[in-house]
């Protein structure tokens, strides 16, 4: 799977995005380990803090959807923001290893992993020690 493609699904996703507050619309595709792509988008609430980000969409629907591995995730705003930090833990605990495209309303993305995005992370081994 070319990473253009999964920039694509985030982009075809973010076109559904509910962000009647902010109007930052954002979209989220995750490619699972079995190849499947998994899309998600922002969903906003009258009640702000109830709102939830694209990315965090994504990976919950695909762990309802029965995926627990995963490769890349895709994120796309209107001008290639950056994920979150809430989101960003959300994918260290679901993905440590993912690739992660960030990409805006064009489809230019720029590469970079979980890894990066949070270096030195409390995680599921963080409880086991
Ligand atoms: N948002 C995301 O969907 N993902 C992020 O990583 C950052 C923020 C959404 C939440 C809210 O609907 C809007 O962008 C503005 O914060």
């Amino acid at each position: 799977m070319k990473p253009e493609e999964l920039v694509a699904a985030a982009l075809d996703a973010r076109a559904r995005a509910y962000a009647p507050y902010s109007h930052y619309l954002v979209g989220a595709a995750v490619l699972a380990g079995d190849g499947t792509i998994i899309q998600g988008c922002n969903v906003e609430n009258a009640a702000y803090p109830a709102t939830i980000c694209a990315e965090r969409v994504a990976l919950s629907a695909a762990v309802a959807q029965g995926r627990r591995e995963f490769v890349a995730l895709a994120v796309a705003t209107r001008d290639g923001g950056a994920p979150c930090g809430t989101c960003r833990q959300v994918m260290a605990e679901l993905g440590p290893e993912m690739a992660v495209y960030i990409a805006d309303e064009h489809g230019a993305y720029r590469t970079t992993s979980v890894r990066e995005l949070l270096p030195d992370s409390f995680g599921p081994a963080s409880l086991h020690r």
